[in-house]
C-alpha cells in the first residue's frame, strides 16, 4: 500500500516529486539535498535516504578541475546526469543548466531543459538568478520541465557580484533578494536555492514563499539544505567556505588507501594468491608438457 508519508522521510517509498516538496515545507518536513556526478555518489546518496540529487555545474570545479564552474558544457553536464538518473529510484534529481545554454533566450534554455529530461533522465533543471531568468523559468515551466531557481551567490555570475561573496547584507540588497525569489516563485519556480546571505534573510524569504527554500550558507531556517557533494565529504582541495561542514575526512582516507597500494605494488605484496586466478585442475601439467615439447623441438633445429 502506497504509504501517506512524504517521501522524504520514508526511505522505501515512491520517487519525489516537486510538489512532495511543498507538502513537506508545509509539514515543516525539513529537505535534505546533495550535489552528484556519478552512480556511486549518487547510489551511496539515496541509500542515506537523500531527498534531491543536484547534479549542479560544480561538477565543473569539483571533478573537471576547472576554476570556475561557467567552463562546464551541456555535454558534460548531461554525461554526469546520465550517470545519476539511472542510478536512483526516489530521489528527485536536478540538473543544473550550464552557463551559456539558457542565457541567450526563452527557446535555448526550452531546448536546453528538454535535453537534460530527454537525454540526462533529469526530473527537472535549476538555473541561476531572476531578472532575464524569469522568462526562460516561465517558458521552460510551460514547456513541462520543472524549475528549481537559485538566488543569492550565484557562482555562474560571481564576477559581475564582485566576487564569490555573501549577498543580502544590506537592507536593500536584502530587499532586492527578496523580491527576486517571489517572481521566481510567480515564474513558476517549484523550489529556489538561497545562497550565501544572512539568515535572517532567508529566513523572511522562507516565511514569504509558499515553495520551499533550500539554503547553502543561509543559516538553519530554510527548508532544506544542500551541500556540495566534496565538500562534505572532505574531497575538495583549497579554501572552504565558511558555511561547509565536513562531515568525513575522505580525502585523507584515500590518500592513505592509495598510498599503500603503491607500496605493496613496488614491495611485490600485491596481489597474493587469494587476488589470482589458478588453472583447472590438471591443465597446469599439460602447459608445462606442451612447453617442454617445444623447447624440444627448438633445441633440434
Ligand atoms: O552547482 C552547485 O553545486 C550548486 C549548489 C551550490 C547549490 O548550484
Amino acid at each position: 500500500m502506497e504509504s501517506n508519508a512524504p517521501p522524504g522521510q520514508n526511505p522505501g517509498s515512491r520517487p519525489i516529486t516537486p510538489p512532495d516538496l511543498t507538502v513537506m515545507k508545509r509539514r515543516d518536513q525539513l529537505i535534505a539535498m546533495v550535489t552528484a556526478y556519478d552512480a556511486p555518489s549518487a547510489r551511496l546518496a539515496e541509500a542515506a535516504g537523500m531527498d534531491c540529487l543536484l547534479v549542479g555545474d560544480s561538477a565543473a570545479m569539483t571533478v573537471l578541475g576547472h576554476d570556475s564552474t561557467v567552463h562546464v558544457t551541456v555535454d558534460e553536464m548531461l554525461l554526469f546526469t546520465r550517470a545519476v538518473a539511472r542510478s536512483v529510484r526516489r530521489p528527485l534529481v536536478i540538473a543544473d543548466l550550464p552557463f551559456g545554454s539558457f542565457q541567450v533566450s526563452d527557446r535555448a534554455a526550452v531546448k536546453t531543459a528538454i535535453r537534460f529530461v530527454k537525454d540526462g533522465g533529469a526530473h527537472a533543471v535549476k538555473l541561476e538568478g531572476a531578472g532575464s531568468s524569469l522568462s526562460r523559468v516561465e517558458a521552460i515551466v510551460a514547456a513541462g520541465v520543472p524549475v528549481m531557481g537559485h538566488v543569492g551567490l550565484t557562482p555562474q555570475t560571481a564576477v559581475a557580484l564582485g566576487g564569490y561573496r555573501a549577498q543580502g547584507r544590506t537592507a536593500r540588497s536584502a530587499h532586492r533578494l527578496r523580491d527576486d525569489a517571489v517572481a521566481l516563485e510567480r515564474a513558476g519556480c517549484f523550489a529556489v536555492v538561497l545562497e550565501a546571505m544572512p539568515a535572517e534573510v532567508a529566513a523572511r524569504i522562507t516565511e514569504t514563499l509558499a515553495i520551499p527554500t533550500i539554503g547553502i550558507g543561509a543559516g538553519a531556517d530554510c527548508d532544506g539544505q544542500v551541500l556540495v557533494w566534496h565538500d562534505l565529504l572532505g574531497l575538495s582541495s583549497g579554501h572552504l567556505p565558511v558555511f561547509v561542514k565536513r562531515y568525513a575526512d575522505l580525502g585523507d582516507v584515500t590518500l592513505s588507501a592509495l598510498q599503500a597500494y603503491v607500496s605493496d605494488v613496488r614491495a611485490r605484496r600485491f596481489p597474493e594468491d587469494r587476488h589470482t586466478y589458478s588453472m583447472i585442475d590438471g591443465e597446469s601439467a599439460r602447459l608445462r608438457g606442451q612447453a617442454d615439447e617445444l623447447v624440444g623441438h627448438a633445441d633440434k633445429r
